[in-house]
């Protein structure tokens, strides 16, 4: 017979960097109960069917895997959604994107287009605050399609639409008022592929041309051709890159060009506007 706190102290977690977070999330899921339940009852005999599932996922976790694939969830902004190995576990620096862009308060009903949605993160967290938004997000990875379009359905957002799109691939003759991308943009050698969450992360989510910026030069430069004059687009890229992302823009006669910075304080998103 095991306690919750014996399994919590036990957990043997060493190359984590959230040991004790990794535990409490892998062991509240194992035993179907939030963390706090763990923090009231740390006395509770857990079953021994319910032990051994958590100690498979401590295994799984000492292999490296993210905690988020574990679980197959992931918040982001205020929605809970479903991730899996097809694309990106949604990260917090990619609510500057979405706190940006609700900042920028395009004329509403906005017609607005998340590029490379993987989960629908983006997508789906603008949807939530602005019902009256419409709002398009397309990946080029079918299965993240079909993720992104899971997510949507449970958290009944009507207002998005999921389509299967090499970036502006599928859109010809579709303008918005705001376009976001949060797209790769690691360099191919970078030796952060081989660390971490990203060991576990599709190179397809992640990984940009020698000096990650293949995909940003792209969007950029389609981008005036899907946007209504006095439209934004908005990226997201490296902590490293925003000096490039702006000259990108700007040679693209985009006008207000700037970047914000993350709570690292790293430049992390870069926006320009169409010229009226
Ligand atoms: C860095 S991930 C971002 C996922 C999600 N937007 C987020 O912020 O969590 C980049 C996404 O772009 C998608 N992608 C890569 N190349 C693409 C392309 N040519 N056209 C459309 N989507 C693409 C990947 O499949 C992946 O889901």
């Amino acid at each position: 017979m095991t306690i919750i706190a014996s399994l919590l102290r036990n957990a043997q977690l060493p190359d984590s960097p959230s040991e004790r977070l990794d535990a409490e999330l892998l062991l509240a899921a194992a035993i179907g109960k939030s963390r706090s339940f763990l923090h009231t009852w740390p006395e509770r005999i857990v079953s021994s069917e319910d032990a051994e599932t958590y100690a498979s996922y401590l295994q799984r976790r000492r292999a490296g895997e993210p905690v988020a694939y574990i679980l197959g969830q992931q918040g982001f902004w205020k929605l809970d959604l479903e991730v899996a190995p097809h694309t990106l576990i949604p990260r917090p620096d990619t609510e500057l994107l979405v706190e940006t862009a609700l900042e920028l308060q395009p004329a509403s009903p906005a017609k607005v287009l998340d590029l490379g949605t993987g989960t629908g993160a983006i997508a789906l967290a603008l949807a939530s605050d602005c019902p009256a938004w419409q709002v398009t997000a397309v990946d080029r990875v079918e299965e993240a399609v079909a993720l992104a379009e899971r997510n949507r359905q449970r958290l009944g957002l009507g207002n998005v639409r999921v389509l299967v799109s090499h970036w502006f691939g599928s859109l010809a003759g579709q303008r918005f008022d705001l376009i976001l991308s949060n797209p790769p943009y690691i360099r191919a050698e970078d030796p952060h592929l081989g660390e971490g969450d990203v060991r576990f992360e599709p190179s397809s989510a992640l990984v940009a041309g020698s000096d990650g910026l293949d995909d940003l030069r792209v969007i950029v430069a389609q981008a005036p051709e899907h946007l209504v004059p006095g439209g934004w687009l908005l990226l997201e890229h490296g902590y490293d890159q925003a000096a490039d992302v702006r000259a990108l823009l700007t040679a693209q006669g985009f006008t207000e060009v700037a970047s914000r910075k993350d709570l690292g304080g790293h430049e992390r998103i870069s926006l320009g506007r169409l010229a009226c």
